[in-house]
């Protein structure tokens, strides 16, 4: 089945998730492949990023299309009172596929579904970050041989985090365990874990970071509290630095962990995380880039027999 638009992890099948992993190793081995020549690529970014939009704008250029777009929303014609929908409408005129980050849940849905060019969800508020849970998928994957059977400890702000609750969906066809730490003020939502219980997905809570729950873990995911979705800054100043990762933390966990991290990261890994050959958040990030490329050529139509035959 090919995926028209990517709104959210939870349209995608074990298949659909398995084809662009597959596909994005080969963008691993060439990233370079003039296959979106005459196309131009539409980044509307309402919120901050750093990786997400350039990922994609760098996937773009190096398959050959172009790219344009804003990153500030405050110097485009939204500020004047202009409609999501009006702006969708008239990028639709310019563009062959629209990327976008806005801090509305649902957002990227509701584009999907004013227009006929494809788009990409690139973050919608604290719901869904479906091209972040692919290159996590395809981390995971590279750094454990495998997707089945693992058991993944996630940390911090389990609440807001959109990248957390996208990779439980994304892991739910991999019969993952999974350790939600947590403060009580960000613990995961009944949402989540509803799906979880649908699901029959192992899960624990607990609110204690301890090294007992590190060395069961085959992929830590660590996360940032994120100052931006809090509506009373107390409550954010309270829970802020609640979990730090340290190195020493490390001494006892299996050989095969991996530490993951959305980025941007503020306190919760300590730098001397970074030396620890289990420190795996950089490459995570350069995965990106290829799994960007795979989700761009498979919401253009563009087949995996035309990916091998430029390869
Ligand atoms: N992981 C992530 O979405 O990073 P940016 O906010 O920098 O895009």
């Amino acid at each position: 089945m090919k995926i028209n638009s990517l709104v959210s992890i939870d349209q995608c099948s074990k298949e659909d998730i398995l084809r662009i992993l597959d596909n994005a190793r080969t963008f691993e081995e060439n990233p370079d492949r003039k296959i979106l020549e005459g196309k131009i690529a539409a980044t509307l970014f309402f919120e901050p990023s750093t990786r997400t939009r350039l990922s994609f704008e760098t996937a773009v250029n190096r398959l050959g299309g172009k790219v344009v777009g804003f990153s500030d929303a405050s110097t485009t014609s939204s500020s004047k009172g202009e409609t999501l929908k009006d702006t969708i409408l008239v990028v639709s005129n310019y563009a062959d596929l629209i990327i976008m980050r806005h801090h509305l849940e649902g957002a990227a849905r509701y584009a999907s579904e004013v227009t006929a060019v494809p788009v990409i969800n690139a973050g919608d508020g604290a719901n869904q970050h479906p091209s972040q849970t692919l290159l996590d998928l395809y981390s995971i994957r590279q750094t454990q041989k495998r997707l089945n059977d693992l058991t993944i400890t996630m940390v911090g702000d389990l609440k807001y985090g959109r990248t957390v609750h996208s990779l439980i969906v994304g892991m739910s066809h991999f019969s993952p365990t999974f350790h939600f730490i947590a403060p009580d003020e960000l613990r995961m939502p009944e949402e989540q874990k509803h799906f979880c219980n649908h699901h029959n997905i192992r899960y624990h809570e607990h609110t204690a970071f301890t090294e007992d729950i590190i060395n069961q873990t085959d992929i830590l995911y660590m996360t940032r509290v994120q100052r931006e979705r809090f509506t009373d800054l107390e409550e954010y100043e309270r829970v802020k630095n609640v979990y730090i990762l340290r190195n020493s933390m490390l001494e006892g966990s299996r050989d095969n962990l991996r530490i993951l991290h959305p980025l941007p990261r503020v306190n919760e890994i300590a730098y001397d995380v970074d030396d620890n050959p289990k420190a795996y958040y950089i490459s995570q990030a350069r995965n990106g880039l290829f799994v960007r490329q795979a989700i761009i050529c498979e919401v253009l139509g563009i087949n995996s027999q035309l990916l091998s035959s430029n390869s």
